[in-house]
């Protein structure tokens, strides 16, 4: 595993699920972790395990929290490396048609208009070091989408052509990539199916389209994160890697 010593990292959306994950393994790998999170109960608790770790309550749908995250970043650690735009969330799992439109438009601030606010707040402090990058969290249902998660499963690919459209606008001083997870047993699920542990059904007929015979771990999507902002990545940018188990074959 690469070494991210004496760089400083944030993660959004830390203080659960596959953001967590992450942000331990950016904090083993040496990172200074910003733990930012909409829970600041939740971020506090993450940032304390670490030895260089500071959490910051920021909703990454609203500007004026976006640069309180950046200011933060600055003034405790003097900069930004890497920035994972990782904070989401689902709509509950429906036809798209009885999608509540509030529902609609609060997810889609969440995971769409929060990118373009992190990058935009953050991308210019990253430009006055060398060797920076973002990595988004984006789904695999963005290239395989399945009914009743039709207007996330359109969030997410919104997010992949934010990646690779900022990805050919900062080429060659950030690198942007993105990560597409399959479905992981994390807070998400309550989220989208309004239960704490997906029902055993509706898993073996999800685990069934997935060639590796399980659903995500959360270290395998922070292994994937990781791996794209190291400088082992230094030459991949706007690559939207499957984090899939091999669901996305066929
Ligand atoms: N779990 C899955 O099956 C799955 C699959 C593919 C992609 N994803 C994506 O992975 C990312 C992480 O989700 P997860 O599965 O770890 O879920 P999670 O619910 O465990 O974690 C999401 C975190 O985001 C935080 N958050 C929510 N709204 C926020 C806001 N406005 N500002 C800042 N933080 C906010 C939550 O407090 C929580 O800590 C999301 O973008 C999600 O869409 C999840």
């Amino acid at each position: 595993m690469a070494s991210f010593m004496d760089k400083t990292v944030i993660v959004t959306g830390a203080a659960s699920g596959f953001g967590k994950a992450t942000a331990r393994a950016f904090a083993d790998a040496g990172a200074r972790v910003v733990v930012a999170d909409i829970d600041a109960d939740g971020a506090a608790r993450v940032a304390k395990e670490f030895e260089q770790g500071i959490a910051v309550r920021t909703d990454v749908s609203d500007s004026d929290s976006v640069r309180t995250m950046v200011d933060s970043a600055v003034g405790e650690f003097g900069g930004i490396d890497v920035l994972v735009n990782n904070a989401g969330m689902p709509h509950r799992s429906m036809p798209m048609l009885d999608l509540p439109v509030e529902d609609a438009d609060r997810m889609w601030a969440i995971n769409v208009r929060s990118v373009f606010l992190c990058c935009k707040y953050a991308v210019p402090v990253m430009r006055q070091r060398t060797g920076t990058s973002v990595v988004n969290v984006a789904s695999i249902g963005a290239l395989r989408p399945r009914p009743g998660m039709t207007v996330y499963n359109a969030s997410k690919g919104a997010v992949l052509t934010l990646t690779r459209g900022l990805a050919s606008e900062l080429a060659p001083d950030v690198r942007v990539n993105a990560v597409n997870p399959v479905v992981a047993e994390t807070g998400f699920v309550k989220g989208a199916q309004g239960v704490d542990r997906i029902p055993d059904d509706v898993r073996a007929a999800m685990v069934a389209g997935i060639p590796m015979g399980r659903t995500a771990d959360t270290q395998d999507v922070a292994d994937s994160i990781l791996f794209l902002a190291s400088p082992e990545a230094g030459f991949l940018t706007g690559v939207c890697l499957d984090v899939d188990g091999g669901r996305s074959i066929q």
